[in-house]
């Protein structure tokens, strides 16, 4: 037996007191998955017939070491963390759609971790957590519901919704707006609504790890109380409201529907290599292919979702290799650092990172292991006045010279300040013996080891299970591990690296197989394991939610206006942002 293994920590069964940051404590239910040989449950796996991927946990540190993108230097040889908004340096995600358009514009990758945020949703970590003291029992299934958003509602958790003291004079004291934080500016963005310790007031407290989901959050309040405007205004054409909560409802679900329809017409095609302004070719268009059946009164079409690998009975389940691999894609994917709007271009001039000694970033940190408000983009705590997300920084809403910024290629790089994340999304902690308690800090390293704990498939297993012949070139070898010499911080040694080396020998772990391959199709987006996990898992989750679009009216259209009338092309996630923040 080896020595002690403190990662993961078991979950925990009575109302935990701790933090819990995104994905920081494992979800409960999750650590059993291995052992469950059922497709019903919270959590479970698609590839129950694939050996499980062995290996040292040792190595899946120096792994996940070796992945963290080194300091760069500019040509001048001065330490940077990133380039000027505007200038490219070979780690952009630059590839375009059929149109034009970048393909994975900044704002998408967060869209990401709030989708993820929204399938994932744990009421241990949220503010249902006095309510549901006994974590085993009660878990509530996948769906696209947007609880986050929502939390149990208006009767359950009064406390989301506006009253008498924060409803704005021209509407109804109905209680069925979303309460919006305090101005923040420069231009109209608001904060989230916060306690006096200045944690946010919301249905999933992950939402508020980083100052652009935060953001995103708050656009989503937002989103509600426009289309409760809208209902209200007449403008949803067939639509009679006789109650507060038939208006409650109809927004909800439109704003759902809108979401769901962004999610698997825009969102996905993007990252799993499709293009949704050619809706009719590629992975989802093969998933959401129509089948024709007879009918008395000639042929009708219906969409039965082809799920060849996502196989559930009358509940689904979350797939460890969606949760615990694929679709942590999106850690690959976010930059170091991000300009958020036009204010803080002009005040802020390029300055030293707080905590990484002669590093200089032109843009703003998306973290940094010091607490000042301004140091980065932090989350968990207050918005200082004009550090508003300017969403066309993130999306291709107008346009704007330089804007939207690029997301990071998908590849297996992970940007600098991942492998430093704060105390508030992950502590320093003894998991791997021999290795520094720093190691438990570094996104990467935590992915692998929580995968190996797992027990996932391999990736080439995987690949085989699904007809894919592997790319011999994703296999790990000892000139792939070097890197890990450079964080020296993290003291891994060159015998650590030759004995990583010697055990993943022609064996890798899912995460890394998944972005290798996306690496070798230009690291633009997912190849073909990691693309149809993911598309698999978020089209069959919203086919098994019986108030989804796709289930309740598959012919069903968005109605929101466009942000522009004469945009072609499906409804995006640009278009519902301009509308959540249109009037
Ligand atoms: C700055 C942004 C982000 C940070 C700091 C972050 C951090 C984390 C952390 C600490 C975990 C738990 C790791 C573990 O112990 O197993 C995690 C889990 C996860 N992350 Fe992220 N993440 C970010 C963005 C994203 C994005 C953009 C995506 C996808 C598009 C994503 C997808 C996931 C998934 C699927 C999990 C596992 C499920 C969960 O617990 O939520 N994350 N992330």
């Amino acid at each position: 037996m080896a020595g002690p293994q403190v990662f993961p920590k078991q979950p925990v069964s009575t109302t935990p007191t701790g933090k819990a940051p995104h994905g920081g404590v494992p979800q409960r239910g999750l650590m059993t998955t291995p052992s469950s040989s059922t497709s019903t449950g919270r959590f479970g796996r698609l590839f129950r017939r694939s050996p499980v991927f062995s290996s040292k946990a040792d190595s899946m540190v120096v792994l996940g070491v070796a992945m963290l993108q080194p300091i760069e230097k500019d040509p001048k040889g001065n330490k940077v963390l990133d380039t000027q908004l505007g200038e490219l340096d070979g780690d952009e995600n630059t590839s375009t759609l059929a149109n034009g358009q970048l393909r994975l514009p900044a704002g998408y990758t967060y869209f990401g971790q709030f989708v993820d945020h929204d399938i994932t949703f744990d009421p241990v970590s949220s503010l249902a957590r006095q309510n549901d003291p006994n974590a085993l029992v009660d878990f509530r299934t996948p769906k696209f519901d947007l609880d986050n958003l929502y939390g149990r509602g208006p009767q359950d958790q009064p406390y989301l919704y506006q009253d008498k003291s924060t409803v704005g004079s021209a509407d109804p004291d109905d209680g069925i707006k979303l309460i919006q934080g305090k101005p923040i500016g420069p231009e109209n963005q608001r904060d989230l609504p916060r306690a006096e310790n200045n944690r946010a007031i919301i249905g999933d407290p992950r939402n508020d790890e980083n100052k652009i989901i935060s953001q995103l959050q708050a656009t989503f309040i937002r989103l509600h109380n426009r289309a409760v405007d809208w209902i209200r205004s007449g403008d949803d054409k067939g639509f009679q409201a006789t109650t507060p909560d038939d208006v409650f409802k109809r927004a909800q679900q439109l704003v759902r529907w809108h979401y769901q329809w962004v999610v698997v017409h825009d969102f996905l095609p993007r990252i799993v290599g499709d293009d949704p302004f050619q809706p009719d070719e590629g992975v989802v268009a093969d998933i959401l292919e129509a089948k024709a059946h007879m009918t008395v009164s000639g042929r009708a079409t219906v969409i039965r979702p082809k799920l060849l690998f996502y196989q559930f009975g009358s509940k689904p389940f979350m797939p460890v290799e969606f949760s615990v691999a694929a679709y942590r894609y999106g850690h690959s994917v976010i930059r170091p650092s991000y300009q958020i709007n036009q204010f803080l271009l002009k005040a802020r001039k390029p300055q030293p990172v707080p905590g990484l000694p002669d590093v200089t970033a032109s843009r703003i940190p998306i973290f940094t292991q010091t607490k000042g408000l301004t140091d980065s983009l932090n989350g968990f705590n207050t918005i200082v006045p004009n550090w508003g997300v300017d969403w066309n920084f993130f999306l291709p809403i107008s346009k704007v010279q330089d804007l939207p910024q690029p997301s990071y290629k998908m590849d297996t790089q992970i940007a600098h300040p991942l492998g430093f994340l704060p105390e508030s999304v992950a502590t320093t902690e003894a998991l791997v013996r021999g290795f520094s308690d720093r190691v438990a800090q570094a996104l990467p390293v935590r992915n692998l080891l929580r995968g190996l704990r797992l027990g996932l498939p391999g990736g080439e297993d995987i690949a085989h299970a699904m007809g894919i012949k592997p790319d011999p070139q994703i296999a790990i070898t000892a000139g792939t591990l070097t890197s890990a010499l450079e964080e020296e911080e993290l003291k891994i040694s060159q015998a650590q690296i030759d004995a990583a080396a010697s055990d993943l020998k022609g064996r890798t772990p899912l995460w890394y197989y998944i972005l290798k391959e996306a690496e070798l199709l230009k690291s633009a987006h997912l190849g073909a394991v990691g693309g149809r996990i993911v598309a698999e898992t978020l089209i069959g989750l919203l086919a098994a939610d019986p108030l989804s679009f796709l289930s309740a009216q598959q012919d069903w259209q968005p109605l929101f206006p466009r942000r522009d009338p004469k945009t072609d092309g499906p409804f995006t996630l640009s278009d519902l942002i301009a509308f959540a923040l249109s009037a």
